[in-house]
């Protein structure tokens, strides 16, 4: 779909998404050239996804409070139920990573066959993570900004743009 702009003062997912889809390719490229044979290095890598997958699920806590909450009541005023909106963050598979990351810290001490078998999990559950979060992306901003456009007044919406990259903590 092509991308619809709106002001940068009312765009809400433009400046977190491009934070998220950075890191998202950074990781990308470390989970595909980790390194099975090293157990310390596989170990560095979980520490950091784990950094970056908690900063992943603080955005979609962002959005949930900030943006969707608000969202779904207004369309509510309106008598509208969208369930695009409702369900927005049932369907990522962050939480098959998290738990990956979170259980994969004793392969440095397992042998080499089994860290090979972990990573190659592990690299199956983050692209599969990563299709779903960049179609997801996609959606929060093709289908959900006009949205927002469409139900709140401009001035909402700046000050909603304020408080998401504050909470953020972009600004
Ligand atoms: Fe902007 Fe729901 O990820």
């Amino acid at each position: 779909m092509a991308p619809r702009n709106y002001p940068d003062e009312i765009d809400v997912f433009t400046v977190p998404h491009s934070r998220m889809k950075e890191l998202v390719n950074i990781y990308t490229q470390k989970v595909q050239c980790i390194n099975f044979r090293d157990g310390r290095e596989v170990v560095s890598l979980l520490h950091d996804l784990g950094t970056t997958l908690y900063e992943f699920k603080s955005h979609e806590s962002i959005e949930n409070i900030f943006i969707m909450d608000q969202l779904k009541n207004r369309l509510k005023q309106h008598q509208i139920h969208n369930s695009a909106v409702c369900d927005c963050h049932n369907d990522n598979r962050l939480a098959d990573v998290l738990h990956l990351v979170r259980t994969g810290t004793k392969v440095r001490e397992q042998g080499v066959v089994e860290r090979l078998t972990f990573c190659q999990e592990l690299q199956r559950a983050f692209d599969e993570f990563v299709t779903n979060f960049l179609t997801h992306m996609e959606e929060e901003e093709q289908v959900f900004q006009p949205l927002l456009v469409e139900y709140f007044e401009y001035d909402e919406l700046k000050i909603l743009k304020d408080i998401v990259l504050k909470e953020h903590e972009y600004v």
